[in-house]
C-alpha cells in the first residue's frame, strides 16, 4: 500500500506560518544551561519511587547518575558523552554493565536519513 506523504513545499509554508504566529516580543527567553550542575530528582515509576542525585557535567563529558530506590539499594548510572553508560552497584553483587547508546551527529544523521526517506 502506497503512503501519501504531503508536498514539501506545504510542510515549509506550515512551518513558517506557525513560526510567524509564535514569535512574539513576549516569549520568554530561555536561561542558559549550566555546563555543570547538581540536581535531586525524585522519581515515580508507577509506584516505584526513587531519589536521584545527577551531576551533571559537560565540562568533563560525563553525567552521573546516583540512583536510590525507596527501600532498595543503590545504583551508580555513569554516562559518558561518546554514548557509553555503565550501570554498577556498590553492594555485595557488585553487578555492573554497560551500554552504548546513539548520540550526537550519529543519531541526528540517523534521524534525518529516516526523515528524508518517509
Ligand atoms: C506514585 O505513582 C502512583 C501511580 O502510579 C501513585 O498511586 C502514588 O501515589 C505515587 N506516589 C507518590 C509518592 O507520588
Ligand atoms: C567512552 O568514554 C569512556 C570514558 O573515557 C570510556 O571508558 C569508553 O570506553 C568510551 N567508549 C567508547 C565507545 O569509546
Amino acid at each position: 500500500m502506497a503512503i501519501r506523504r504531503p508536498p514539501r513545499l506545504i510542510v515549509i509554508f506550515l512551518v513558517l506560518i506557525a513560526g510567524v504566529q509564535f514569535a512574539t516580543a513576549d516569549d520568554p527567553v530561555p536561561a542558559t544551561w549550566p555546563h555543570q550542575f547538581h540536581a535531586l530528582l525524585f522519581m515515580n515509576y508507577s509506584g516505584d519511587l526513587s531519589m536521584i542525585n545527577l551531576w551533571y557535567d559537560w565540562t568533563n563529558g560525563r553525567n552521573f547518575n546516583i540512583i536510590q530506590e525507596q527501600l532498595g539499594g543503590i545504583t551508580y548510572d555513569l554516562e559518558w558523552n561518546n554514548g557509553t553508560s555503565f550501570v554498577y552497584t556498590l553492594d555485595e553483587s557488585k553487578s555492573c554493565r554497560s551500554a552504548q547508546l546513539e548520540v550526537g551527529p550519529s543519531l541526528y544523521a540517523r534521524l534525518f536519513s529516516r526523515a528524508e526517506n518517509t
